[in-house]
């Protein structure tokens, strides 16, 4: 069988918790498989390796995502690294330099990691609405039945990367958003690619300040020029953030399709449409150097990348047992999808978790964590996913 070599970033707070329930999935799909086998091996990460080491990325870590097939990670605080890391950007001004000697370096932690792999599409989608989920949207029923919208967000550009100064003289501090042409390119070629590769193809609709920002003028202008010259079969629409912000409340089936959209705004809005299946804790995401192609086109090439939910580490309900892993789960399965090209064994984890989440608390499964109402622990749900796969 061909072997796969996996690197698992557990973290801080629920990230352990979520992260071994995910991790039972991938080895459950590695004894069941003939053709692959999954080599999991995890690496400190946040917090916990500052605790340890002194940096929440470890060079040792950091060389072992290089090399590895895929990365599944849970979670860190990034609140620990202020103290060490005030400047992600080596490029920016402001802020102090830390030398190629130092020990605490910029190109660290969760940021780091991302910006050190070139992972600059983050594709999170929110599709994840069976009808069962309906009873815990705080929406109306009717409001989130049929939403499906995949959200991707440019993630190693913009406010997050631009130049900065913390509060040298007390006073004053600032943070920079700034894009180029050529980053605004790749991130909407990724999501015509996306949107292409449904059929029929998506709608896009782009997610910007235009009336305030020169960085949304530019972005605006680039996600038009580029699908009118190399996707003129894709429809695309602009919204206004504040008003997408809205839609995704009030009417979210206005943006099913693709929603492209830069770093801090993609951070915001995802987390937002996290309500629209009920809890944070389900969504997943992907984080990726480029368009994930898809194992059904003959070009198919795995390209690693880090899986993750799109939730942190929660720190009100760490330690408790109770965080729901499915966000950790599907994310997996957008792994074994995306980077190792198992599309079989990704439909099975997604159906296996959909029949978890469909069945009916009284009698069968209905096995469901807190935040979707229910009593069931971490490892419950765990225990209940890797039943019905096994099934
Ligand atoms: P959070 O996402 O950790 O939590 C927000 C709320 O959602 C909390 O009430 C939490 O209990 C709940 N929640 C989140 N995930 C859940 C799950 N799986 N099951 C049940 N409930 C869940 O956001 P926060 O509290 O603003 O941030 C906490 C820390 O996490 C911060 O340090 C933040 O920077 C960090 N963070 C890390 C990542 C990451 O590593 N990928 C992502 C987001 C936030
Ligand atoms: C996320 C998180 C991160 C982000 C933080 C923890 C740096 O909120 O992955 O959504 O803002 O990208
Ligand atoms: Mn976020």
């Amino acid at each position: 069988p061909k072997s796969y070599r996996i690197v698992v970033l557990p973290g801080d707070g629920i990230g352990p918790d979520v992260i071994a329930q995910a991790t039972r999935v991938l080895e459950l799909v590695s004894e069941t498989s003939t053709s692959v086998k999954l080599i999991l091996e995890s690496h400190d990460f946040g917090g916990c390796a500052i605790d340890k080491h002194g940096e929440p990325l470890p060079a040792s870590t950091l060389a072992a995502c290089q090399q590895a097939d895929a990365i599944l990670l849970g979670e860190q605080n990034p609140g620990q690294l202020c103290d060490h890391i005030t400047d992600w950007n080596t490029g920016s001004v402001g802020g102090p330099k830390w030398g190629p000697e130092a020990k605490v370096r910029p190109e660290q932690g969760l940021l780091g990691i991302r910006k050190a792999l070139g992972l600059y599409a983050n594709v999170r989608p929110a599709n994840f609405a069976s009808d069962s989920l309906l009873s815990y949207t705080p929406l109306k029923p009717e409001i989130a039945r049929g939403v499906d919208m995949i959200v991707i967000r440019e993630l190693i550009g913009g406010l997050y990367f631009g130049p900065r100064q913390e509060q040298g003289d007390g006073d004053t501090a600032y943070d920079t958003m700034v894009y180029s042409v050529g980053e605004v390119e790749r991130i909407t070629r990724v999501a015509a690619q996306i949107a292409l590769a449904a059929n029929p193809p998506l709608p896009i609709h782009s997610i910007d300040k235009a009336n305030v920002l020169a960085s949304s003028r530019l972005w605006r202008r680039v996600v038009t020029e580029t699908l009118a010259k190399e996707y003129p079969q894709l429809t695309v629409d602009h919204h206004l953030v504040d008003s997408a912000a809205m839609i995704i409340v009030a009417n979210p089936k206005k943006l099913n399709g693709v929603v492209l959209t830069e770093n801090m705004f993609g951070d915001i809005l995802s987390d937002e449409t996290s309500v629209i299946p009920g809890s944070l804790g389900l969504l997943p995401s992907a984080s990726l150097a480029g368009a994930p192609a898809l194992v059904s086109d003959p070009s198919f090439k795995p390209t690693s990348g880090i899986y993750e939910p799109i939730h942190g580490s929660a720190p009100d309900i760490a330690g408790k047992g109770i965080a729901n892993p499915i966000g950790t789960i599907l994310s997996a399965a957008m792994l074994l999808r995306y980077s190792l090209g198992l599309e079989k064994e990704a439909q099975a984890v997604e159906a296996a978790v959909r029949k978890v989440l469909d069945e009916p608390s009284a009698g069968g499964y209905g096995i469901r964590t807190a935040d979707l109402q229910g009593k069931a622990t971490t490892v419950q749900v765990g225990d209940k996913i890797v039943e019905v796969l096994k099934s």
